[in-house]
């Protein structure tokens, strides 16, 4: 079971954690998470509790295994931040997407006024705290509707720093139209959002930009995310840096998951540099005692478009239709046997569908992930 730590440490003290490491950990801070290839002998211990990977015992290690030298490092504490990222910013979040779906016909869908009161909520979110979001429309046809033509949007905040070494950070907003959606994907807008205010709270100040996304017409084809990078310019992908994802984040019976950027796992790896990310997220779990295990990279989320385009790419994942594990069950508690979201694209994935604690977790990870390319060295 999980011991949570009970108190949160204030801003303040995030502050100097921050400014203190900035001083002395010059090493670790100080390369580029995508340039630094990482050492094969100490990686992380992701597959010690990684149950469906039985053939490769030879990559588990002991919690205490030294991390490499040149992995990637956050200039935050693993344990702060996750203390940070207490459940309540994010339930409110759910809270609010729970009653807009509830208002518009039980779902947010792309094109739907659940979707632009989905909207609307974010916005409003992310001017008081401080950004000034922007709406990107397109254009998409859809299937289910013989064809009809949706217009949709995604949602861009930027934060200051080098937009020479952006960092995407993304959760697509819209649900499908069979339920309100609220851990797919409510539970990952929340973990943008949360990561968005945390930044301004704990007054980082970004040396490189954050770009936080909430894309539009993902249930119906990726077509927000795939809408943006095909607007960027050859010279703004190559200033893209990395692109994190967090689609479904806090399953009722999940499990903690990264994708495997380096294909070691499932044989799909994403560009170079896809490790790097892989890597801190790990470190964050490792460093929290939590264990976690790698999930395929082979597609069906917003990251796709930004592998393709040759950016590197890593995002969290808790789990959908498919069923946990004995051995997961051993891992994270929950039940065997059972899909790792039972509500899984239907009108219960309400906000009784999402594991908070897990949220919490995983929040912590994107926001720590985050942090680590705002400010990176780029050289
Ligand atoms: N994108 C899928 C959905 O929204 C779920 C998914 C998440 C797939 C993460 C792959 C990776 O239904
Ligand atoms: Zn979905
Ligand atoms: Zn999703």
């Amino acid at each position: 079971m999980i011991t949570l730590r009970k108190h949160v440490l204030p801003s303040l003290l995030v502050l100097v954690l921050l400014s203190t490491s900035a001083c002395t950990s010059g090493a670790a801070a100080g390369s580029p998470p995508g340039a630094a290839p990482s050492q094969s002998g100490g990686a992380p211990s992701k597959s010690a509790d990684a149950p469906s990977k039985s053939a490769e015992p030879a990559k588990s290690a002991s919690p205490s295994a030294a991390v490499p030298e040149q992995a990637p490092a956050s200039t935050v504490d693993a344990r702060t931040v996750l203390a940070a990222f207490q459940p309540r910013g994010m339930v409110d979040h759910l809270k609010a997407l729970q009653s807009i779906a509830d208002a518009n016909g039980g779902n947010r869908a792309s094109g739907t006024s659940g979707y632009e009161e989905s909207a609307l909520y974010v916005e409003e979110q992310l001017r008081a705290a401080g950004y000034a979001p922007v709406r990107q429309t397109f254009t998409f046809k859809q299937d289910g509707r013989r064809g009809k033509t949706v217009e949709s949007f995604n949602i861009l905040a930027d934060t200051g720093g080098s937009a020479g070494h952006t960092v995407v950070v993304g959760a697509h907003l819209d649900s499908v139209q069979e339920g309100p959606g609220i851990e797919d994907n409510g539970s990952g807008v929340a973990a943008v959002l949360e990561t968005a205010r945390w930044m301004k709270e704990a007054g980082i100040k970004p040396a490189n930009r954050v770009r936080f996304a909430f894309w539009g017409g993902e249930e119906d084809g990726l077509y927000g995310s795939q809408h943006y990078v095909d607007q960027l310019s050859q010279e703004e992908i190559g200033q893209t840096a990395a692109y994190l994802n967090v689609d479904m984040v806090a399953s009722p019976n999940g499990v903690r998951s990264v994708h495997d950027g380096d294909g070691t796992d499932f044989g799909h790896a994403g560009p170079a540099g896809s490790k790097a990310i892989e890597d801190i997220f790990f470190r964050y779990f490792e460093e929290n005692s939590l264990p976690a295990e790698t999930t395929p990279f082979d597609g069906g989320s917003d990251y796709d478009a930004f592998l393709s385009a040759g950016i590197p790419g890593g995002g969290l994942f808790t789990g959908d239709e498919k069923r946990k594990t004995e051995a997961q069950a051993q891992s994270y508690g929950g039940v065997a046997g059972e899909d790792l979201d039972p509500c899984y694209h239907q009108s219960c994935d309400t906000i009784a569908n999402n594991d908070l604690e897990l949220l919490q977790e995983m929040s912590g990870a994107l926001a720590y992930g985050t942090v680590a390319y705002a400010m990176a060295k780029t050289g």
